[in-house]
């Protein structure tokens, strides 16, 4: 191969730039040159108004100073219609145009679906797994989840210090869509008492009781992490409490906000509760040294196949070793919970016996 090109797609992830810059350079050490794309595969559809902002050629230099970088330089969007073969084609055809004959994709689950159909139309793809949220389960690790976790961990030890002062309990909701990793992890390194995460099923009734049991053992301050996703997995009968506190304005049809979670608790637990939502703070900042060293390694992988002529392939590693893995294994599973961390958890927690 003479020529690849290289996109950021999905939400962006720190350790991204790490990725795109081992990319660039693994590639021109290989004597290919490199084609950056801007906005995920909305820049290989050309669709800016000025097509100079949807490509640019990518040298050794375009990547210097950016590996301690939080987000990615090449910008990134979803691409809503990449689904339809005639955007496929069409994407392949401008690359085809452009001389690039292989592509690395840095991404989550979705934009591995747009990979694998033009891989699988005959223009060879590799992914590099970017999300904060961990949730492809072929990896041990995802490029910018450990950062996530650091920045979640460095909000919830601040938000500790004043829940403490104020001998209050703190409902802090962190991102992962429909992975817990990050609150488990999360949870785990700042102690928190308790944790709500979408793959395990948990009541309101039954986290007001550790509120209560937590105040009792003396403890000053509960954290309790949850999950974004976590509501899915709520066990309890959101419309008889909804009749049994009308005062709290529940509803019990839509989704439970996390403030009106926090009331419930209150209400329930008889402790004052006041929840935080750490939102898009986890996406941002410098990576960390773990995720610079996993996308340096993923990205500079991923061009050695290309290189070697394989493809349609999700590079990832495990027991930290580098992998390949075909895309459509890493469709359609869920990282299994980790049970262990769990366990864990209970019983460095308050309710240990
Ligand atoms: O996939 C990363 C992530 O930050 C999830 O944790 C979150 O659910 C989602 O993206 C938010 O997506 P968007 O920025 O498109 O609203």
């Amino acid at each position: 191969m003479k020529r690849i090109g290289v996109l950021t797609s999905g939400g962006d992830a720190p350790g991204m730039n790490a990725a795109i810059r081992a990319v660039v350079r693994t590639a021109v050490a290989n004597g290919m040159s490199v084609v950056g794309f801007k906005r995920g595969y909305n820049g290989v559809l050309m669709m800016s108004e000025n097509s100079r902002d949807d490509y640019e050629i990518l040298t050794k230099r375009s990547v210097s100073n950016t590996i301690h970088r939080g987000g990615t330089f090449l910008m990134t969007a979803r691409c809503k219609e990449f689904h339809l073969p005639e955007v496929q084609e069409k994407a392949i055809a401008n690359m085809r145009g452009l001389g690039i004959e292989g592509l690395v994709a840095i991404s989550g689950d979705g934009t591995f679906h747009g990979a694998d159909a033009l891989n699988s139309r005959g223009f060879p793809v590799v992914g590099v797994p970017g999300t904060i949220d961990n949730d492809l389960p072929y990896t041990d690790y995802t490029i910018g989840f450990d950062t996530a976790v650091n920045t979640a961990l460095e909000c919830v030890d601040k938000i500790r210090e004043t829940s403490d002062s104020h001998e209050r309990g703190s409902l802090i909701t962190v991102m992962g869509r429909d992975c817990g990793d990050i609150a488990i992890n999360t949870a785990l390194a700042c102690g928190a008492e308790i944790v709500l995460i979408p793959e395990r099923e948990w009541s309101i009734e039954e986290t007001a009781g550790r509120i209560r049991w937590a105040a009792m053992e003396g403890k000053r301050s509960t954290i309790i992490i949850m999950a974004e996703g976590a509501m899915r997995s709520l066990k309890s009968d959101l419309h008889a409490l909804a009749q049994k506190y009308p005062e709290l304005g529940v509803t019990g049809d839509a989704p439970l906000s996390s403030s009106k979670l926090a009331a419930l608790l209150e209400k329930m637990s008889g402790h004052e509760i006041r929840s935080t939502v750490l939102g898009y703070i986890q996406r941002g900042g410098n990576p960390s040294a773990s995720d610079r060293l996993l996308g340096s390694r993923l990205g500079s992988h991923a061009v050695q196949l290309l290189r070697d002529n394989q493809s349609g392939l999700a590079v990832g590693v495990r027991d930290n070793h580098l992998v390949e893995v075909p895309f459509a294994e890493t469709f359609g599973s869920h990282r299994p919970v980790n049970d262990s961390l769990l366990h864990l958890l209970d019983t460095l927690s308050t309710f240990s016996s």
